[in-house]
């Protein structure tokens, strides 16, 4: 016997990418909607009324009365290690990391605390209503083995790898190009495709990797094409300066990472402020993405995101919170920083494309759209129930909300995690 439960409310799901133009209709929304779950997956997503008459009696139906279901919130770049140091004051990228970061990191070695740290990590996620993310371990194979652990016992999508890191870093941070290369692979054969788990190969970034640490990545990213990749690029200027005197013999940042097999479908990098147009161009044609994480790029001080540009070229693009560079794991907050950025570059974020950066574009950029991202049927059934009543300023202001958009905007630069009344993984609560 099949597993159905239906859940009653304002359903609203991405349909496509509404690109810079912000096709409206790129957006489907059912105002007192039902989404239908059938043993963990979408069976139908559409207005109450037609879907409840072919409903048998027995069905459960959850009413969420004038609450939002929205699919689950994927974060395309966050470091779990980090957590406890979000908020850190003053520094920019590289002192930060050295200051506060590599400090931190330095903990993970010791399994029972990377457990502890990776449950609370995933109750803060879920908390806030993301049911996916594409996250930074450290340098030690126990920090990989107690995330995967923990997002395989909640039944969450998780994309993780060992940070491959054998140079300008702490000795107790510091791998080797072989050790690198080794314990990668065994971690990769030991978790890649286990239920909702994808292994990502972790080059730091070009400054902490010798290009002999750099030749490895790239010959694990060769020999397991459906691994993917995970790394920053161009995220400050300091940065950009560091990797052009470490890598005079490539054309630009962007160059080393091509160079050394690391630029391809499946690859996301975090951050791409500070690229030339062939850079873009160059991750467009070999098919990588972009994490856009404002939050950090406004906290660490690092730049403005070309969003239109990426878009244009046709980079996949998602959101990144970036913890602990960015200082909130909530997407609407970053939503709400993503617009502010965007209106600092001359750009802007409608809620239409908010929301598909959020869901089916990250989806996207991970490969993920046959699985995540929306309620087509068919789709893994991960999505958040968002409660507007919960904020009086929201509550009021969407009574003055004439259209969709409007109220969805409005949601978005105001909604945090006090909306979120629970967070479903393949259909099931996953806040107890
Ligand atoms: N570049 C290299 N490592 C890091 C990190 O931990 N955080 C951010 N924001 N950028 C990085
Ligand atoms: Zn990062």
């Amino acid at each position: 016997m099949s597993e159905r439960a239906a859940f009653r409310g304002r359903v609203i799901h991405c349909l496509r990418n509404p690109g810079v133009s912000s096709d409206a209709d790129a957006i489907e929304y059912f105002d007192d909607g039902l989404l239908l779950v059938e043993d963990g997956l979408v069976a139908a997503a559409g207005p109450a009324e037609v879907l409840l008459q072919n409903l048998s009696e027995e069905i459960s139906v959850t009413d969420c009365n004038k609450s939002w279901i929205v699919p689950g919130f994927i974060d395309c770049h966050v470091h779990y290690p980090q957590l406890d140091i979000i908020a850190s004051y003053g520094e920019r990228l590289l002192d930060w990391l050295n200051t506060y970061t590599y400090p931190a990191e330095a903990r993970f070695n010791d399994p029972a605390f990377a457990a502890a740290t990776a449950e609370r990590f995933l109750d803060e996620l879920l908390a806030n209503g993301t049911t996916s993310a594409m996250v930074f371990a450290t340098v030690h194979p126990e920090s990989v083995d107690a995330i995967f652990a923990t997002a395989q016992s909640r039944n969450m999508p998780l994309w993780t790898g060992k940070v491959l890191m054998d140079r300008h870093c702490p000795d107790d941070l510091r791998d080797t190009a072989e050790s690198g290369y080794r314990d990668s692979r065994a971690l990769l054969e030991r978790w890649h495709g286990q239920d909702r788990l994808q292994y990502a190969i972790t080059p730091r970034f070009a400054p902490t990797c010798s290009p002999e640490q750099l030749a490895g990545a790239g010959r694990l990213a060769d020999e397991f094409p459906d691994a993917y990749i995970h790394s920053h690029l161009a995220e400050s200027h300091a940065e950009v300066a560091w990797v052009d005197r470490l890598f005079p013999e490539r054309s630009s940042y962007v160059d080393v990472y091509r160079h050394y097999g690391l630029l391809r479908e499946r690859a996301i990098y975090a951050h791409c402020l500070h690229l030339e147009d062939a850079g873009i161009s160059a991750m467009a044609e070999d098919g990588a993405a972009i994490a856009f994480c404002p939050s950090s790029n406004l906290f660490l001080g690092s730049g403005l995101f070309d969003f239109n540009r990426a878009e244009v070229a046709g980079v996949p693009v998602g959101l990144g919170t970036d913890v602990g560079g960015g200082t909130s794991l909530n997407m609407l907050r970053t939503i709400e920083d993503a617009y502010k950025v965007l209106q600092l570059r001359g750009q802007s974020l409608s809620p239409v494309r908010a929301l598909y950066l959020a869901t089916l574009g990250a989806a996207r950029a991970l490969h993920a759209d046959d699985k995540l991202g929306n309620f087509e049927p068919g789709k893994e059934a991960d999505f958040v129930v968002l409660d507007t009543e919960e904020l009086p300023i929201l509550s009021a202001r969407l009574d003055h909300a004439h259209e969709l958009p409007e109220a969805l905007f409005a949601l978005m630069m105001l909604g945090d995690d006090r909306l979120v009344r629970q967070t479903y993984l393949l259909g099931k609560p996953a806040i107890s």
